[in-house]
């Protein structure tokens, strides 16, 4: 299956969406899990739907606030349990351009979608190298693969975790640990924008519980980048071939799209037809 018996995952953002799906798809495999994000009833509730099949242990944490990450980790190191794969998918994509965020937002997405990461993988590849198993699961976006106007830094920290995967796939080679970069498109979770997710073709959104089934069998079948869906991958691919300038300009196109989505909602712009 992994290639390796693991028997416990750490899950960041596992609360809702695709880290949910996660949680439900690892259980499925027969992980145990440790599963964290802010809200402590909505992890209760993962647990709760995982009752007696699987070990979940839950740790509240707010990943961008002072303390945060190191509170997470002083309490993985205190309970002891080795963790066999890390799933890195707690993230935020806020709709703000870079212009106009205040300094405490543009922090709250570095630490969240770059530090978080970082220093969970640094922490615990180690012991995963020694033990000479171990696999990590970075969600990172199609967002990783080309900039993104209006959400400049949610495309950088994207590419960042991106690059980072593939350079560690490289070092890990013959260590008996694995990395993947799950790529996902549209999401249809929480904190995808529903103008967007209506306004594409429903082939182009995907599922959570899709996406998590996809990076799971990329991370067995030996993968380092995940795309998952046709389209997706038809788009990343026809991207990486166009110049950079015309995919910046294609950016900038959506970019206002997403803008004028953000300022009329939906229900403003049904009321303006009648
Ligand atoms: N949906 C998409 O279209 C899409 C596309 C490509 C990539 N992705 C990526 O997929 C990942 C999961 O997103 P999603 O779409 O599943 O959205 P989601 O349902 O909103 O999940 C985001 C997760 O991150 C957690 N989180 C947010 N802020 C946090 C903080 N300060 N500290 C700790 N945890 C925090 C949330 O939990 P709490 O609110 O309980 O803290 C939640 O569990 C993200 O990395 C996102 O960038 C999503």
């Amino acid at each position: 299956m992994l290639g390796f018996d693991p028997s416990t995952a750490l899950i960041t953002g596992a609360s809702s969406g695709i880290g949910e799906a996660l949680a439900y798809a690892l259980a499925d495999r027969g992980l145990d899990l440790v599963i964290t994000a802010r809200r402590a009833e909505r992890l209760a509730a993962v647990k709760e739907n995982l009752e007696g099949r699987v070990k979940v242990v839950t740790i509240p944490c707010d990943l961008t606030a002072t303390g945060g990450l190191e509170h997470l980790i002083k309490t993985l190191d205190e309970a002891d349990t080795p963790i066999d794969m890390l799933v890195n998918c707690a993230g935020l994509a806020p709709h703000i351009d870079f212009l106009n965020a205040d300094d405490s937002s543009q922090q709250d997405l570095i630490a969240l979608n770059v530090t978080a990461p970082t220093r969970l993988i640094s922490h615990l590849l180690p012991p995963m190298r020694a033990r000479g198993f171990g696999s990590v699961l970075n969600v990172c976006s199609v967002a990783a693969f080309h900039p993104v106007p209006s959400m400049a830094q949610y495309g950088a920290s994207k590419a960042y975790l991106l690059s980072l995967t593939e350079a560690l796939s490289e070092e890990l080679k013959g260590t008996g640990v694995t990395v993947c970069a799950l790529c996902p498109g549209v999401t249809k979770t929480e904190s995808a924008m529903t103008e967007i997710v209506e306004a594409l073709p429903e082939a182009m959104v995907l599922a959570p519980a899709a996406v998590a089934e996809a990076g799971l069998n990329a991370l067995d079948s030996g993968e380092v980048v995940c795309v998952p869906g046709r389209l997706n991958q038809a788009a990343v691919t026809a991207a990486q071939f166009q110049p950079r300038w015309l995919v910046r300009s294609l950016g900038g196109l959506m970019a206002k799209f997403r803008t004028e989505s953000v300022a009329t909602p939906s229900h403003r712009k049904d009321s303006a037809k009648q």
